[in-house]
């Protein structure tokens, strides 16, 4: 995506509409856009009757596990007399997702206004967005756009003149992956280490600082207050395959292809178009070879796979991935599928926290073994051991990030072996299109 951004034709700019307009980022450019109606309205509403508009959208959390976001809301107890809190997670560290740094870089106050009706929502007065603490730029426009939303009366007490309080702080996090995993989060608003909590209890018991919480990610609560203008059954409008899958969705694309950038299309849009049309194809001479569609964590598929994908939570399930983040990762034939993934191992293990054995030693080890193979000097025993490995990592930790190693270390295996096979029996992989890529 290029600035100014102009979107394909085939694209659905709802979230990314004002995305290169250095205007939308002010206040009153934003009000004439119709900002801050949905919270009017929505500071009108009982925070129960927003759940159900969001509940009946059909919208669902766009920060990897596409949890339903009203059902969310819904487990948040109204009227306990404690505190709540809405934390919303703009860590943004998996690698391939470059989404929700772009909604606070050009339209901030959509995220604002989000937020400010999330926090009603789940009868909550403080929003907290943690922010990755390498965006400066995002960090820095929210900041703006927040003292301009306070000064202006939108958020802090009596919001918009509704009696109600209801307000939104930056929190800067301080560059690490695990952070953006929802308890990490919260134990490094309070102070602590980021390291990932035992649950239950669950956040909506007992989060920040112990109390109720909910976290969502910037794109879900940036689709909010559109939902809440145009109401729920125009956002359930927006689906072509599943009937569980709903709305817009930005994809961030990036790897070997013409035209990387984000792109926002209906759920359902067909995979092979997305990445023939809007994305321009392969590069010049080559093929495309392996997607990773969902973000760095979820299975590797190959192109035959993704051609016939529908981009919903359903259609990559039925492929044996996941939509994820929707950071979509593109190999081409030139590409080495073990180095690649022993590349992505690394990156796990380097960002392990540490507290679980499985994570630590088996991220540790999976990397070990995947870059002895790439060296060289593997052993076909090594392949059996990666899949040993990966049992103990998945399903056995406080949370998922071994899981995530995991999963697209073995699905590569899965779909690539005779890559891995030629490297161990010290011959090259014909798939590799170009010499030396191994
Ligand atoms: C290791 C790890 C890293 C994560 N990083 C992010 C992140 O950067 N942003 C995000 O929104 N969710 C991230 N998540 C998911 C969050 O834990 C949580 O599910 C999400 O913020 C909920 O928001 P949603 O319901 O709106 O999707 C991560 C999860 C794990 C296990």
């Amino acid at each position: 995506m290029g600035y100014p951004h102009k979107s394909h034709p085939r694209e659905t700019p709802v979230l990314s509409k004002h995305f290169g307009d250095p205007k939308a980022r002010e206040l009153e450019t934003w009000k004439s856009f119709g900002g801050y109606r949905a919270l009017q309205q929505a500071l009108a509403m009982e925070p129960t009757a927003i759940q159900d508009v969001v509940k009946a959208s059909g919208l669902r959390g766009r920060g990897g596990a596409g949890f339903p976001t009203g059902l969310k809301w819904s487990f948040m107890k109204l009227g306990d007399g404690k505190p709540h809190y809405l934390c919303c997670n703009a860590d943004e560290s998996e690698p391939g997702t470059f989404k929700d740094r772009e909604i606070m870089r050009w339209t901030p106050h959509a995220l604002i206004e989000g937020c400010a009706i999330g926090a009603h929502a789940i009868g909550a007065e403080t929003c907290f967005i943690y922010i990755r603490g390498e965006f400066s730029e995002p960090i820095a426009v929210m900041e703006r756009a927040l003292a301009e939303a306070r000064a202006a009366g939108i958020i802090g007490k009596n919001a918009m003149g509704s009696g109600k309080t209801v307000d939104v702080w930056v929190h800067k996090g301080a560059g690490a992956y695990i952070c953006g995993e929802e308890t990490a989060l919260m134990n490094s608003i309070e102070g602590k280490r980021g390291n990932p909590r035992i649950k239950p209890p669950f956040p909506a018991v007992a989060g920040l600082f112990g109390m109720p919480t909910t976290i969502n990610n910037v794109e879900t609560l940036a689709a909010v207050p559109h939902i809440l203008n145009n109401g729920a059954e125009w956002y359930k409008a927006m689906c072509t395959a599943s009937p569980k899958s709903t709305g817009s969705k930005l994809f961030s694309v990036c790897g070997n292809v013409a035209r990387p950038g984000n792109y926002e299309v209906v759920m359902g849009f067909p995979f092979k178009e997305f990445l023939y049309d809007l994305c321009g194809g392969p590069p010049p001479g080559r093929k495309f070879k392996a997607i990773i569609p969902g973000g760095s964590s979820v299975p590797v598929i190959t192109i035959e796979e993704a051609e016939q994908v529908k981009m919903d939570y359903e259609g990559f399930l039925e492929y044996g991935t996941m939509l994820g983040s929707g950071g979509v990762i593109i190999f081409d034939d030139a590409q080495s599928m073990p180095r690649q993934l022993a590349r992505l191992a690394r990156f796990y293990a380097h960002e392990s926290c540490a507290q679980c054995t499985q994570c630590r030693e088996g991220t540790a080890w999976m990397t070990k073994i995947l870059e002895r193979i790439v060296a060289g000097q593997g052993t076909f025993e090594d392949l059996d051991t990666i899949f040993e490995l990966a049992e103990n990592m998945t399903g056995k930790t406080i949370c998922v990030l071994s899981d995530s190693c995991a999963a697209p270390v073995t699905s590569g295996i899965q779909r690539f072996r005779h890559e891995f096979e030629a490297l161990i029996s010290g011959k090259r992989s014909s798939s590799v299109a170009v010499a030396g890529a191994l």
